[in-house]
């Protein structure tokens, strides 16, 4: 080997930590701007609890929570589970810390799955099964040095864009032959109604509420919010001395959001 690739190999080796720690920096400045917006624990564990005001009302009293900080598990985002320790026997039972309101809500459904046989899934794929947690005063004890789980990345994404109005269109299409896709579009679309009705866009805050309640007991903490892409784009088309009912012409309908947004229309 020449001197000269033994010494490209070794700047390779000094150089390679360099090139790595540098792409994680970002990363790492964007998580701690994140962190410094988070709403104060006390909001945080209020959210938390009206989660389970809505799942589990009877249980309101039996659960703890704790925001902590990310100390706690060496700088990472985690929750942890213990038995409470009770003084009175109205004391509650379970006491979930975490890191963010999401990490406490991720261990309630943890504790409530792996130690109550619990199942919460959206209302077409089983819905809320929760008939198998015990009443309060019996909720089974976690192990004596409790349970820590740490989030092994940092984030966890959900959605796409065609969730936001194309739903129920694409899962309904994708299981009709292609023969009779053209019917049946033209019945949707003539239909209007009937072809978005999964759609996000057709959501009322009832809905919302029970699906943001769903992300946060999964653990979800990007979800995509689309909601609204419009108004700001008009902002800034605006700023370009575009007239608001060019836009308008410009911005899809509300069942085909998806489509416009990610350039497919045309006319
Ligand atoms: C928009 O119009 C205003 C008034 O005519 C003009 O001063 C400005 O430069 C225009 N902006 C752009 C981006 O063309």
């Amino acid at each position: 080997m020449s001197s000269l690739s033994i010494l490209c190999l070794i700047l390779f080796f000094i150089l390679l930590p360099h090139t790595i720690l540098s792409k994680l920096e970002p990363v790492e400045a964007l998580l701690n701007r994140l962190d410094s917006k988070l709403s104060s624990s006390s909001v945080q564990e209020s959210a938390a609890k009206a989660v389970l005001q809505r799942l589990l009302p009877t249980h309101v009293h039996s659960f703890d929570f704790k925001i902590v900080s990310k100390d706690v598990c060496g700088g990472q985002s985690c929750f942890l589970i213990d038995n409470n320790k009770r003084s009175i026997q109205n004391d509650p039972e379970i006491m979930i810390r975490g890191t963010t309101g999401v990490e406490i809500t991720s261990g309630l459904h943890w504790y409530i799955k792996y130690w109550c046989g619990a199942h919460v899934s959206w209302d077409k794929t089983g819905g809320i099964q929760i008939a198998s947690v015990p009443s309060p005063g019996s909720l089974p004890l976690v192990k004596d040095e409790g349970v820590r789980i740490q989030r092994p990345v940092p984030w966890n994404y959900y959605q796409n864009v065609v969730t936001s109005s194309c739903k129920y269109y694409s899962h309904y299409m994708s299981n009709l032959a292609t023969s009779d896709m053209e019917t049946n579009m033209k019945n949707l679309v003539v239909r209007g109604s009937t072809l978005p009705l999964d759609s996000y866009v057709w959501w009322d805050w009832e809905k919302w509420e029970k699906e943001i309640d769903w992300m946060a007991l999964q653990g979800i903490n990007l979800p995509l919010a689309f909601t609204g892409q419009e108004s700001i784009w008009q902002k800034v088309f605006m700023n370009f001395n575009i007239s608001k009912e060019d836009l308008n012409d410009f911005f899809g309908g509300p069942s085909f959001l998806a489509w416009a947004r990610m350039g497919n229309l045309h006319g």
